[in-house]
């Protein structure tokens, strides 16, 4: 499930880090939300750690991932734990003051508030009235629990214990109807990395490539319909993005690592379609780089870039922990050395992923076009049996690639015996 967790300015805001933990350690991806008074208590610098998202009080940071309208609308559940008496009145009068009370106005699946005040301001009659308005819409609001208050005082205000927060939350999403996924995947969590990176070269101008984004789209797109949370890792697109997904947005290989470096704590699979740039300028100009008056043409120093699909790997045989998959894309062209089929067995020799989706490209071959011709390796297949080609559009490709994934988690690796992907 997507949860959005928000934490509003009271004492008990340091709890909401333990209730974070049990959300993430049962798989679901969680965005931190904390009011402003919130980070008074604890710092934001704690969410982003704890959550790998990152987090903002305000509509105004990342506008132009519209947060004040996606997170809310994209929601399975949200949780506000601490709920301040300030919190339950902005909401229960509609407020939208910041991205917190935003979110809770755009909420399109259930709401659950977890109170934490002073007994008195807990029993006042404009708090008791904010409950029974948010109630008589359909959120849930847990009776506060009784016990050690802020100071020596006690009585009922205290904030529960995360355990049963949790607990009554995900209780309250069933009630809701949210009903668990369905399909091949469900349960599982993917992360698709799709499009081009642009390695910039100054304010003005990139290297970049010609992938569309197309391929890891679909692929995005065939995991959420067969029941997975999908992480969506999208460098340079030129198709939408599909729906569903947890979008992380990127522009270089750079940032393409740290966001598949973030997502590998906590994905089974990891598909890496995105065209990653093996090179970058080595030097990003802060000022447009200008023709010269003596004529002289620049020189562009290329330093290379991490194999991150090797990399991935790698940390996985070392720790022990990572993705149960890893799946490489190879885009490769044959020459008088070798033909695609060999340059792609020797990557995935090289990459050492357990699946590896080869691609024979050129200009008019794979890159923006909707139909293409893939074969999928695998390090555990005899080398001496050629892999079949799979034609069909990028959308049916997809959906072979999620069952043959499917088929590896569940230990009996499909084997690719027809060329031709059923349509449709
Ligand atoms: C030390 C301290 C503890 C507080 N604890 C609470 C609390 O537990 N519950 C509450 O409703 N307000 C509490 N407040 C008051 C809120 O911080 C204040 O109402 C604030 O405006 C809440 O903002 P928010 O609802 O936007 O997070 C506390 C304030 C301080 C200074």
């Amino acid at each position: 499930m997507r949860i959005v967790l928000g934490v509003g300015g009271g004492i008990a805001a340091y709890k909401a880090a333990s209730l974070l933990r049990l959300f993430t350690e049962a798989g679901h991806s969680v965005q931190v939300v904390p009011t402003e008074a919130s980070t008074r208590f604890v710092g934001i610098a704690t969410w982003e750690a704890l959550s790998g998202h990152p987090v903002s009080t305000t509509v105004f940071d990342a506008v132009d991932t519209v947060n004040h309208v996606r997170l809310g609308h994209e929601a399975d559940l949200i949780v506000v734990a601490p709920a301040t008496a300030d919190l339950l009145a902005r909401a229960a009068a509609g407020l939208a003051s910041d991205l917190l009370t935003n979110t809770l106005l755009m909420a399109s699946g259930p709401v659950f508030f977890a109170p934490a005040m002073h007994t008195e301001m807990w029993n006042h009659p404009a708090t008791q009235a904010n409950v029974a308005t948010l109630r008589s819409r359909g959120a849930v609001v847990m009776e506060p629990a009784i016990g050690r208050l802020t100071g020596k005082d006690s009585g009922p205000g205290r904030l529960p214990e995360p355990e049963d927060i949790y607990a009554a939350a995900l209780a309250a999403a069933g009630e809701a109807g949210s009903a668990p996924a369905a399909g091949l995947l469900a349960g599982r969590r993917v992360t698709v990395t799709a499009g081009g990176t642009r390695e910039p070269l100054d304010p003005v101008r990139f290297l970049g490539n010609r992938s569309s984004g197309k391929q890891g789209a679909a692929v995005a797109a065939a995991a959420v319909a067969e029941g997975a949370q999908v992480r969506f890792v999208a460098a340079h697109l030129e198709v939408p993005v599909p729906e569903g997904v947890e979008l992380v947005q990127v522009e270089t290989a750079l940032e393409l690592r740290d966001a598949v470096h973030d997502a590998v704590q906590s994905t089974d699979v990891l598909v890496m379609s995105a065209a990653v740039a093996d090179f970058r300028p080595g030097e990003n100009a802060d000022t447009k780089i200008k023709k010269r008056d003596d004529g002289a043409d620049p020189v562009i120093t290329l330093v290379r870039n991490p194999d991150i699909l090797a990399e991935t790997v790698q940390n996985r045989s070392a720790s022990g922990t990572g993705p149960s998959l890893i799946v490489g894309f190879a885009a490769e062209t044959g020459d008088g050395s070798g033909s695609v089929l060999e340059y792609g067995r020797r990557k995935l020799e090289r990459k050492g992923c357990d699946l590896l989706v080869l691609n024979q490209v050129g200009r008019s071959l794979v890159f923006g076009q909707d139909s293409t011709e893939v074969r999928i390796l695998s390090p555990h297949e005899d080398p001496r049996i050629e892999p079949p080609a799979l034609t069909g559009s990028k959308t049916d490709i997809a959906r072979h690639l999620v069952e043959r994934i499917a088929a590896e988690l569940a230990g009996a690796p499909a084997s690719s015996s027809t060329g031709a992907v059923p349509p449709g």
